[in-house]
């Protein structure tokens, strides 16, 4: 298998562990393109889209979009050209039947996945993210109101978009999207691990150190 020069990162964690916020800097530092489904599915709900009010019948209720829909989406969105220099995935694969899809496509381009960043997060700590959390509706960028508050209040410091809370944060939302990641997501950390792909780092530290140990652990896996 040959990435020729391209590196395909994931981000796998519980909602609220950090992916979103990680994966802007990291994106960033590295140039590679940052694609994450649930962007893609808002994007696509203020479009006013088929596929988003797909999305949003099973997002209100804390639910995964069937696969289906998800990897159709996915799989088209890698190979846009920003992808060039290589992909960092927030948010998908999150079922074994998603992870076994993006691996054939990949398999097909001869390519494949280089590491998976699983980020670990307590149950009690990804609660109370999520409630605090505010988000851009332009950019989507996260924010939140312990650690990381706006320069000023209810506007975004990339864009200046209006902030605003997701729907999907409410408690009891939030509380059936653990039990969804619990059921359905958790099973790809033995799936990576089996193929010698993950990596566990502790999302419970702030912000800043998070990122180091993410960028330290992606240098370890290209030799840089
Ligand atoms: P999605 O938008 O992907 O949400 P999620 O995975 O539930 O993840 P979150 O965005 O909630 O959390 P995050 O890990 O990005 O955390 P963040 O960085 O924002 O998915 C939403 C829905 O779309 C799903 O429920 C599903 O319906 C559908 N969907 C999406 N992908 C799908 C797929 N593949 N298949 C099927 N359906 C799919 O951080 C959270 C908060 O914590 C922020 O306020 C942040 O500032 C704060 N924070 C972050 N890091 C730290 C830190 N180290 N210390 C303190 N605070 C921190």
């Amino acid at each position: 298998m040959s990435n020729e020069g391209q590196l395909h990162v994931i981000l796998l964690g519980a909602p609220g562990a950090g992916k979103g916020t990680q994966a802007v800097l990291i994106a960033q530092r590295l140039g590679l393109a940052h694609i994450a489904s649930g962007d893609l599915f808002r994007q696509e709900q203020n479009s006013g889209s088929e596929l988003g009010e797909i999305a949003r019948s099973y997002m209100e209720k804390g639910l995964l979009v069937p696969d289906e829909v998800t990897v159709k989406m996915i799989l088209g969105r890698i190979t846009d050209p920003d992808c060039a220099k290589g992909i960092l995935l927030d948010g998908f694969p999150r079922t074994l039947e998603q992870a076994k899809a993006l691996d054939q496509a990949l398999t097909e381009q001869g390519k494949g996945i280089d590491l998976v960043l699983y980020i670990k997060v307590s149950n009690e700590e990804l609660l109370m993210r999520l409630s605090g959390r505010w988000i851009c509706r332009n950019c989507q960028a996260p924010y939140n109101v312990v650690e990381l508050l706006p320069k000023v209040s209810g506007k975004c410091d990339h864009c200046g978009g209006e902030l605003y809370q997701r729907p999907d944060d409410k408690e009891e939302t939030a509380r059936k999207r653990l039990d969804v990641y619990f059921a359905q997501t958790m099973p790809l950390i033995e799936y990576y691990t089996e193929a010698g792909k993950l990596v566990e780092i502790d999302g419970g530290k702030a912000i800043e150190a998070v990122g180091e140990d993410l960028i330290a652990a992606i240098g370890v896996r290209i030799g840089r």
